[in-house]
Order: structure tokens, then sequence, then C-alpha cells
């Protein structure tokens, strides 16, 4: 194997708090890396640092539930200036996450920074909407956009390591 294909690739999500958005896209990644066979290092995180060490929005863990997925055990952390060394990839759940994290990225960070809709064709560009404020159709809207854009960062990633 060469060095290249000896490499894990790894993913992190970024939202405002680490409760609703970042969590449902770190499931539904590691749901679509462990059906394709793609070993992958997968985290979440906020911008913020309010819910530290809290599990998911319950709306949210109601949601991956749904889908067949556990996500009651995640516990919210800050982004840390150590992630833009430890990952390849950095993606934002919206364009305010991504402008937070251009902002603090330390001047050598390996990680690529994205935005989560730039990894879904036809929607790139756009926010995932932040339904913290509104009712559980939101939290499937978000579901089904994390889920798109785990498929395409899988697709992404697979042909990278080719
Ligand atoms: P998230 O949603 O960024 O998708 O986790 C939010 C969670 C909490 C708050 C805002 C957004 N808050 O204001 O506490």
């Amino acid at each position: 194997m060469s060095e290249e294909n000896a490499h894990r690739p790894s993913v992190l999500f970024v939202c405002l708090g680490n409760i609703c958005r970042s969590p449902l896209a770190e499931a539904a990644l590691r749901h679509a890396a462990e059906a394709a066979g793609l070993d992958m290092e997968i985290d979440s995180a906020g911008t913020a640092s309010w819910h530290t060490g809290k599990a998911p929005d319950p709306r949210s863990c109601a949601d991956a539930l749904k889908h067949g997925i556990d996500i009651s055990r995640y516990a919210a952390r800050q982004v840390t200036a150590g992630d833009f060394q430890r990952f390849d990839r950095i993606v934002g759940l919206d364009a305010a996450n991504l402008a937070d994290l251009r902002r603090i990225a330390p001047v050598k960070a390996k990680a690529r920074l994205s935005l989560l809709l730039d990894h879904v064709p036809g929607m790139e560009g756009q926010d995932v909407e932040d339904p913290y404020y509104g009712g559980p159709e939101g939290f499937e809207t978000t579901w089904a956009q994390v889920r798109q854009a785990a498929q395409g960062l899988v697709a992404e990633l697979s042909v990278a390591r080719g």
C-alpha cells in the first residue's frame, strides 16, 4: 500500500452549538463511510462553547434514531486550533460557521475548509439552516441535507484514494 493509500481520511463538521446540525452530519458520514467500507476519523464541534459536554439536542437524537442511528452519547465540544492540524477537512454547516473557521484558522492549517452543501451537486453555496428555534420538521430537512453531503464526501474521498 502506498503512503497515500495508508492515510486515514479525517473530517470534522462544525456548526454553532454542536448540538443540532453537526452531530447529525457526523452521524450521517459515520454511517455512509461504514457502508462504503471507508476507514475514516470523523468528529464534530461547535464554534461556540455554550453546550460543551452536553448530549445533542433531543430533537437531533430523535431524528437520528428515526434513521437507525443512536447519537445520544455524543458530547459537544468547541473547535480548537489543534483541529486545523488534526483533520484533513473541516466542513462548516453554514456561511457564518465557515467565516468563523477562516477567522480562527492558524496560518499553517493542514485542514481544507469547505461548506457542507458544496458537497451536494446543485446546492453549492447554500446554508444548512439552523433548526434550533423551529419545529421537528427542520431536523428532518437537516438530516436530508447532511445525508446527501455525506454521500458526496464518501464519493470524493473514495476517488481521492483511487
Ligand atoms: P447548532 O444549533 O449550531 O446546529 O448546534 C444551535 C444550537 C444552540 C444554539 C444555537 C444554535 N444556542 O443558541 O444555544
